[in-house]
């Protein structure tokens, strides 16, 4: 199974498993992805928008549950600290969390 990144080009990033939060399998890949807090659950900048699959993530955890109440996190953001996959995912990376040194959009890297 795999998460894709749509606006980084389709990237796929594999993930083998449930075991390891969505963040360490972008790290894994490669991917600079922010995490300000250092994978918390305290910051909300490794939000991710999911565009599909958001069936196969792991239920919202206690932290996500509060941004979101906050108004921090829309009802299709997941924080990537956060959340878990068991089948294919299909994610952007939201305006405000992009990094200026990473270019985004639909067209291969
Ligand atoms: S890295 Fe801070 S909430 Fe995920």
């Amino acid at each position: 199974m795999a998460l894709t990144i749509r606006n980084l080009g389709e990237r796929h990033v594999p993930v083998t498993g449930a075991e390891k939060v969505l963040l360490r399998y972008i790290h894994e890949a490669g991917i600079d992805w922010m995490h300000a807090c250092g994978a918390k659950g305290r910051c909300t900048t490794c939000k991710m928008r999911v565009l599909s699959g958001a069936e196969h993530l792991t239920p919202r955890t206690a932290a996500e549950i509060k941004f979101f109440a906050a108004g921090r996190l829309r009802k299709d953001e997941r924080l990537a600290c956060q959340c878990r996959a068991s089948g294919d995912v299909t994610v952007e990376v939201p305006p405000e969390t992009q990094l200026p040194h990473q270019q985004y959009g639909q067209e291969k890297n």
